[in-house]
């Protein structure tokens, strides 16, 4: 009798374990990012053809492109994106600024941004602390001139809960979305219309599923990008150049965040209605 039921085990975990692989590389196969990634939907005809698309990602503190943005950086890469990094504070919040910049690069690099695409910014308007609300009108500043440097073709940030619901990044979107309904989402003075995503945040009981959450989001999510294992091996190396963020709760993040694993994207809306 303790034979059947052992063997009944055995093959109830073998069986999920195959649907939850199966149901991983269904999702996987059948990842997607809106046509512009790829280079169609320009209206201007100003993009020329065969020059290579940058993208800007804007994120709030050290560490955020890597916990949150890994997947969908190193697709943009293989997808030959040259891809720029803002930062808008250098995590000073216990005051390792200086070396937070540092791991900054460092990550930065594992993803495949080079050095000199990534823009921390150490500005007093701007400090790393969940208690302050940041003015948009100094986040869009250096909005502006990032979009006018880098000349970007998309730009991508957190959307209005900010993943983790951390302030710093909810001003970011605050600020997106403004600048968004006023038209200052451009490159520079005549430049043409910049294209803006943001990073989908999920409720929390699919925030820690991990791999899991690849089959849920396929579902959910028009627009999903899912890294290989190979990929989140790259993310968790990203992530060891922030050894002074490696406590034990981010260590179980990285472990178990389906952030690590998945992204999925969202158009910004202009008719959004913002009330943060
Ligand atoms: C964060 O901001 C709050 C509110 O202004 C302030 O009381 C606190 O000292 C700040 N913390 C740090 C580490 O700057
Ligand atoms: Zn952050």
């Amino acid at each position: 009798m303790t034979m059947f039921y052992v063997g009944l085990m055995t093959l109830v975990v073998v069986v999920t374990t195959a649907l939850m692989m199966l149901g991983y590389w269904i999702s996987w196969r059948s990842q997607k990012l809106p046509d512009v990634f790829r280079g169609s939907g320009f209206s201007d005809g100003l993009r020329k053809k065969k020059s290579r698309l940058r993208t800007l990602i804007v994120t709030a503190h050290p560490d955020d492109e890597c916990m949150f943005f890994s997947p969908l950086i190193q697709h943009l890469v293989q997808l030959d994106h040259k891809v720029f990094l803002l930062c808008l504070s250098s995590g000073d919040f216990y005051g390792m600024g200086t070396t937070r910049i540092i791991e900054l690069l460092s990550s930065s690099r594992v993803l495949g941004i080079d050095a000199t695409h990534v823009t921390v910014l150490n500005d007093k308007n701007l400090l790393d602390n969940a208690s302050l609300d940041w003015e948009p009108a100094e986040v869009e500043k250096h909005i502006v001139k990032a979009l006018r440097n880098t000349q970007a073709d998309i730009i991508i940030s957190f959307d209005g809960y900010g993943v983790s619901g951390h302030s710093n990044h909810r001003a970011i979107h605050r600020t997106l979305s403004k600048m968004l309904k006023a038209g200052h989402l451009h490159k520079g003075k005549a430049g043409s219309q910049v294209h803006a995503f943001m990073l989908e945040s999920v409720a929390i009981y699919r925030k820690y599923c991990g791999f899991f959450d690849a089959t849920v989001s396929m579902f959910l999510s028009p627009y999903t990008v899912i890294s290989t294992p190979t990929g989140y091996i790259t993310a968790l190396r990203a992530m060891v150049q922030h050894w002074s963020q490696l406590v034990w709760f981010r260590m179980l993040y990285v472990a178990f965040s389906r952030y690590m694993m998945v992204n999925t994207l969202v158009p910004l809306d202009a008719t959004e209605i913002c009330n943060t």
